[in-house]
């Protein structure tokens, strides 16, 4: 097998630049030296590269070795480029395997016939090569391969991840509307948050509608250096290249650069939630993923918390939109704009100073919210197309008593 793969990582629409600086940092590869795509990122690497990035990434929802990328115009085509690929290299009959297929204005009449090729091209040769047939497992193969069909171009890729990567092996209690891991990292990413400012001194970060925990959880993580694969299992450990001794020596790795977080020290990251199941969720989600001292949750209303540690820090909140989560509490009975009205005059009586982002669907929030965003960046949460919006909170002067927002 070669030594320099072929990658691809997928990510959330909006997401890649995001991803691009991630990648650039986990494999010390120049940010121009990637392809970076609408909807991720691609490298030349080698298989360290493999593990370091499954491990690490917070933002990418797979790596994916690319194998083969050419025209077709039939599922002939297809057979022939499955064919040539070493399957053999990558796995024996023993293994499982499983096809998916993903088109975008394919001329194919039946998706599911071209997966179906591909995967007799590779039965095919590894029967020829190994004396034997793999089986296929759809629902919980040991080798996914992933065959994406354009308008006339086609590409192979072999799944190194397994379950996608926003599975991080912490969540079992979610609520209605739970943000994925990976887009909630992505969003920190935009902010610039890390935990410290540029002399070093913590800078908190506080979700005031916190749901099942997702973007304290990943901030809380991000301050420890807890490597987000820390507690799960990748799907190139059954591969043939798999090195038990390397990936041993990489996860001790990812422990020993671990920052200890003893309960005595205030925590760096909060959420509050109207709903005290949904904060009950999130504590026991935070403990399953080792950050029980780093991120601290409390039930209570939006319009009345209070900072939860000295700012200024960053406010983050993707908050109840559309019809299916109303707001609640205090604010129960309140329109959305009565809502985010008094959200803001809350925020600009008490959180002077600090910044808040909003993801939002809302193209009206800013003028609900009456304040002016200083940015507006796109992101998808899955289908929805979001803004995450940035307001800087002024803070109190002794001119400026009152304190007031752009
Ligand atoms: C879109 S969800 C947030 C999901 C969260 N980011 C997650 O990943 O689980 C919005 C949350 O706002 C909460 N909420 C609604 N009204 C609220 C209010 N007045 N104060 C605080 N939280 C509120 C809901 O209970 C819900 O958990």
């Amino acid at each position: 097998m070669t030594d320099t793969l072929d990658l691809f990582l997928p990510c959330a629409a909006g997401c890649a630049d995001y991803l691009a600086d991630e990648v650039a940092a986990l494999t010390g590869q120049a940010r121009a030296a990637l392809r970076i795509d609408r909807a991720g990122v691609g490298l030349r690497a080698d298989w360290n590269a493999v593990l370091r990035l499954n491990l690490y990434s917070r933002i990418a929802q797979r790596v994916l070795v690319r194998l083969w990328h050419g025209r077709y115009a039939g599922e002939d085509d297809l057979y022939a480029a499955a064919a040539t690929q070493a399957w053999e290299d990558w796995l024996t009959p023993r293994h499982t395997v499983k096809v998916d297929v993903t088109a975008q204005r394919s001329p194919l009449r039946s998706l599911h016939f071209a997966a179906l090729r591909v995967k007799d091209a590779l039965c095919d040769r590894l029967r020829a090569r190994c004396g034997a047939r793999p089986s296929i497992d759809t629902a919980r193969p040991d080798v996914r391969v992933h065959l994406h069909l354009g308008a006339d171009d086609a590409t192979l890729l072999l799944d190194t991840s397994g379950e996608p990567l926003f599975k991080r092996g912490w969540r079992s209690d979610t609520g209605e509307a739970p943000l994925k891991e990976t887009l909630a990292a992505a969003i920190i990413a935009a902010t610039g948050w890390t935990g410290t400012d540029g002399d070093g001194a913590p800078v908190p970060l506080f979700d005031p509608c916190c749901g099942s925990g997702t973007l304290v959880i990943e901030a809380a993580q991000i301050a420890r250096r807890q490597a987000p694969g820390r507690l799960r299992r990748f799907a190139f450990e059954r591969l043939l290249p798999h090195d038990p001794a390397r990936w041993a020596a990489c996860r001790a790795a990812a422990r020993a650069q671990e920052i200890d977080w003893p309960a005595d020290r205030p925590p760096i990251a909060y959420g509050s939630d109207v709903s005290f199941r949904m904060v009950d969720f999130a504590r026991r989600n935070a403990e399953r993923a080792g950050v029980g001292a780093a991120a601290a949750f409390r039930g209570g209303d939006a319009l009345q918390r209070l900072p939860p540690a000295p700012g200024p820090g960053v406010l983050l909140l993707n908050p109840p939109y559309g019809e299916r989560i109303e707001a609640a509490g205090v604010a129960g009975g309140l329109g959305a704009d009565a809502f985010y009205e008094r959200l803001a005059a809350h925020w600009k009586t008490h959180f002077g100073g600090w910044t808040a982002w909003v993801l939002s669907p809302d193209r009206d929030l800013p003028r609900r919210l009456r304040l002016q965003p200083s940015r507006r960046i796109p992101l998808f949460n899955g289908p929805i197309e979001c803004r995450l919006m940035r307001f800087d909170l002024r803070a109190r002067t002794a001119k400026n008593d009152e304190p007031s927002a752009d």
